[in-house]
This record gives structure tokens, C-alpha cells and sequence, in this order.
């Protein structure tokens, strides 16, 4: 969700009121990721990166993600969505964390969309803890090195429960990563935007979605018409 301090200075608005826009953003595409029958959406709300920010914008997101939880989260339960958090609970505020354990407490029995919201995320440090599991776990007899899989890996990360995302998109024109989903996006498609968040709408939402089915996704294989070509 990428843009909103830009879209805030181009207004000569305060970033956070680009935030504030950003977060009715939010709301408006996962309702509809929900409509689309979408299994699981994952919004990177803040990096482990993030709190480098000034102390300001920073409070001001923590607070602002506060409100949004409390205010939506009876819809989320009315509209059977299950909403998780990954990233480490570690530096978030207290009553920004007691609001999230409740909404995911409230709406764990769900099945409808899965909402992820990547908060104090990082995925090299994902990475990094889930190496540190497999450590202890060698250390402690309970797995041999030679037993490691790339299944030990993932079944550590914070998504073990999740699928690995299809499709990446990133608003407001820049072609990176920024540290998410490294190890799950190994297969991903990426769509990248031009559009500032707060400008991004449904409509885009939707470009988006069938960009992503004209792709033709081999994993690594030939395709599907030059195999027969070579039947
Ligand atoms: C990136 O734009 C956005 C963020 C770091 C925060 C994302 C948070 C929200 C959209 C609001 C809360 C979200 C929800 C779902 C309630 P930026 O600040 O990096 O913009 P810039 O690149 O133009 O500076």
C-alpha cells in the first residue's frame, strides 16, 4: 500500500493524512477481495523498517490501525472474514496488540477471506527466526540436518498456515520488494502500479486481477503448447 505520504505532499497535506485516506482504501479493497471469492489477502500495514520513520507518523499509524480494528471489527466477524496478523508482536504498542489478539480471537472460527495484516514485518527476520527454530531443533536431537527440507523451512515462517501469495501488487510506481513474503513469493506474479495508494480503487483492483489471468505461470517447466509441440 505504497504512496500515501506522496499523495498527502502533492495536497500539501501532512503524510498522515495520506494514511488516513489509505486506511478507507484498505477498507474498500478488502471488502471487494471478499466479494471476489479471493482465499487469502495480505496488506503490509508496517515494516520492521518502518520505525525508522518519525516518532510522529509512527505513533500515528499505531494509533490509527488501533482505530480501524475497533471499528471494523464487527463487520469483519458479520462478513465471516478471518483476520490474522504475521510480524513481531515484539515493539507493537500493548493496546494495539490486545485489539488484534481480540479481533483474531473473534473471527478465528471464519471461513470466508483470510485478512493478513503484516504489521512490524520483516521477511529476512522471519527468515532468520524460523533458521533459529530449525537450530534449536537440531540442538535439541529433534531433527537431523540431513532431515532439513525446504518444507522445514516454510513450515516455520509466520505463513505456515497460509498459501504462498499469487499475485503481488505494489502501488505508487516502485518495482521492489521491500522485504515481504521473500521466501513465499519464490513463484509469485507481480503487478505493479503507477497509481498512488490512496488513489487506488477498485476498478484498478480489478485490472489487476485479470492482468494476473492472461499469465501464463510454468514454475519453472516448459509450457503447456510447446510440450504438445514436442509430443
Ligand atoms: C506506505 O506509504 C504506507 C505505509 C507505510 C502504511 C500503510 C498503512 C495504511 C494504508 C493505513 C493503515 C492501514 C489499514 C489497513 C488500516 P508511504 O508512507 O511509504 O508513502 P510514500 O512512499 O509516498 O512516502
Amino acid at each position: 500500500m505504497d504512496g500515501n505520504g506522496r499523495w498527502a505532499q502533492l495536497r500539501a497535506r501532512p503524510r498522515t493524512f495520506g494514511h488516513i485516506k489509505g486506511a478507507r482504501v484498505a477498507k474498500k479493497i478488502i471488502t471487494r477481495c471478499a466479494e471476489e471469492g479471493i482465499g487469502t489477502l495480505t496488506l503490509f500495514a508496517f515494516s520492521t523498517e518502518n520505525w525508522l520513520r518519525p516518532q510522529l507518523e509512527v505513533n500515528f499509524l499505531m494509533s490509527l490501525l488501533k482505530r480501524y480494528l475497533g471499528r471494523e471489527a464487527d463487520t469483519l466477524v458479520k462478513e465471516n472474514i478471518k483476520f490474522m496478523m504475521i510480524g513481531e508482536p515484539d515493539r507493537v504498542p500493548a493496546d494495539l496488540m490486545k485489539i488484534i489478539r481480540e479481533t483474531e480471537a473473534r473471527t478465528a472460527a471464519n471461513t470466508g477471506l483470510n485478512l493478513v495484516f503484516a504489521l512490524n514485518y520483516g521477511s529476512r527476520n522471519e527468515i532468520t527466526q524460523a533458521v533459529k527454530r530449525i537450530a534449536a531443533d537440531v540442538a535439541a536431537g529433534r531433527l537431523n540436518p540431513e532431515g532439513i527440507t525446504e518444507q522445514s523451512i516454510q513450515e516455520r515462517l509466520q505463513t505456515a498456515h497460509l498459501p504462498d501469495p499469487d499475485l503481488i501488487i505494489r502501488t505508487s510506481g516502485e518495482s521492489r520488494l521491500s522485504n515481504f513474503l521473500l521466501w513465499q513469493a519464490a513463484y509469485s506474479e507481480f503487478y505493479f502500479s503507477p497509481v498512488l495508494w490512496p488513489d487506488f480503487t477498485t476498478k484498478h483492483l480489478m485490472d489487476a486481477l485479470a492482468d494476473y489471468q492472461l499469465r501464463e505461470r510454468r514454475y519453472g517447466r516448459v509450457a503447456d503448447s510447446e510440450r504438445q509441440i514436442e509430443a
